[in-house]
Parts: C-alpha cells; sequence; structure tokens
C-alpha cells in the first residue's frame, strides 16, 4: 500500500502527498479511498479542467475569427468571453452525490441514499434557463452558468483557474497572430470522464 511505504519512510516526506497522508481529521488519519479521492480532485479535478480549458477556448477562437478579433481589440471582455466558452464546452462533465434525503425534483423522487448525478454540461445549456443555449452570447447572467458548481462544494480554486485562463488567453493571443484551424487536421475530442481535445492540431502564425 503506497500510504505504508510513505509511512515507513519510502518516497520524500516533504511533498504534498506526504503531509495528506500524516493528516488528521478529528484526531484520525484519512483513509486510503479519502486519499486517493483528494489526490484525483488535485490532479483531474485542478489540473485537468485548466488544460482542458485552455485546449476549449483555443479551439473556440481558432474557429470563430470574429469573437477572436474583438477580444484582441477589447482585453476587458476576457474573463466573460472564456466564462461564456467554457458553458458551451464544459471542461468538467459531471459530479456525483449521494441524496441525504428524500427530494423531488424535476418531477422525479429521489430518496434517502440515492445516487445522484450533477451535470454540469447538461445544466448549462438547459433552454429553461438560457436563450439559444447554444449560441455564444455576451451578457448572460453569471449566476446562471454552473461551470465552478454551486452550493457548498463550490469550486474553491474558481478565482485562481480564471487567473490561469485570463493569462492563457492573453498569451495565445499575442503569441498567435493567426490561430486558425489547420486545413485536413480535425481536431480528436477527449473521450469522457476527460473534456476538451486530446490531439488539437491548429495554426498559430
Ligand atoms: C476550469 C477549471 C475548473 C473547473 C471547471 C472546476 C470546476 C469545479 C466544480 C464544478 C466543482 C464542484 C464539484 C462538486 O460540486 O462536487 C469543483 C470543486 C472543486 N474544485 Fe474546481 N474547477 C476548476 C479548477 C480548479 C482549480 C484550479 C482548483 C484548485 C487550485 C480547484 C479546486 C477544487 C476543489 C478543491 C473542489 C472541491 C470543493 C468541495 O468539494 O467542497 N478547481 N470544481
Amino acid at each position: 500500500m503506497l500510504q505504508e511505504r510513505r509511512e515507513q519512510g519510502a518516497g520524500p516526506e516533504q511533498d504534498a502527498t506526504a503531509r495528506l497522508m500524516h493528516e488528521r481529521v478529528d484526531g484520525q488519519p484519512l483513509s486510503d479511498a479519502h486519499i486517493a479521492s483528494i489526490v484525483r480532485n488535485w490532479t483531474v479535478g485542478e489540473i485537468g479542467t485548466i488544460a482542458a480549458a485552455v485546449g476549449i477556448v483555443a479551439h473556440w477562437l481558432a474557429h470563430h475569427a470574429d469573437l477572436q478579433a474583438q477580444l484582441r481589440a477589447e482585453p476587458e471582455r476576457h474573463d466573460e468571453a472564456i466564462d461564456e466558452i467554457l458553458r458551451l464546452h464544459g471542461p468538467l462533465v459531471a459530479n456525483r452525490r449521494i441524496s441525504a434525503c428524500p427530494v423531488q425534483l424535476g418531477g422525479r423522487s429521489i430518496t434517502a441514499g440515492d445516487r445522484v448525478v450533477l451535470h454540469w454540461t447538461s445544466a448549462n445549456r438547459d433552454p429553461r434557463v438560457f436563450d439559444a443555449p447554444g449560441t455564444f452570447r455576451w451578457g448572460r447572467k453569471p449566476e446562471d452558468n454552473l461551470l465552478y458548481g454551486a452550493g457548498i462544494h463550490v469550486c474553491p480554486g474558481a478565482p485562481l483557474a480564471r487567473m490561469e485562463l485570463r493569462v492563457a488567453l492573453r498569451a495565445l493571443l499575442a503569441h498567435a497572430p493567426q490561430l486558425a484551424p489547420l486545413p485536413g487536421q480535425p481536431p480528436h475530442r477527449a473521450q469522457y470522464p476527460a473534456m476538451g481535445f486530446d490531439r488539437l492540431p491548429l495554426r498559430l502564425r
């Protein structure tokens, strides 16, 4: 077991995962399942989503020259554009819950203990919430966009993610004056649960 090997002194003792293994919650060490879940969140949730988001934004702008030109001229619109592009093509599909109490939702009865999937990408294209849900539009209500979730588990990394994506977009526009699709080289979509693209050939200059 990785945890035991680390506890016996194998591997670096001062890195983040080592600290996690020695963490105590209510006086108890974290279980292997909790540690695996947290490490998965750090990697898939926090790094994978950003990597997917950068590709999604680059792909969208390569295919929407008008928006690309507008963002080159109006950098103050970058944050809103990123959130709207990622509403349309979310980098994180879903999260799961176990219902704590019986509830009626969307005409369905959910009983305590039921497993529920929160489908963020579907919610973000809900026609009851968004006019023309499949269309990029300025001026949408930020609170309707569930890109970073909602409620007590809302993404605590959202401000950092937004900053990282702002920096990435600025760098992309600065270094790719001819950002466009490459004819004859279609992108290849990543497979669920990953999102975005695992192959994205683009013309940069
Ligand atoms: C585009 C990038 C990102 C997206 C789309 C995203 C999206 C989300 C969503 C939808 C949730 C809610 C999960 C749930 O309700 O079960 C969440 C939770 C979380 N995110 Fe992010 N995230 C991103 C980047 C980041 C970054 C950069 C960090 C940290 C540096 C981060 C840290 C977390 C953590 C720790 C949680 C769990 C919060 C909890 O369960 O209370 N995320 N994220």
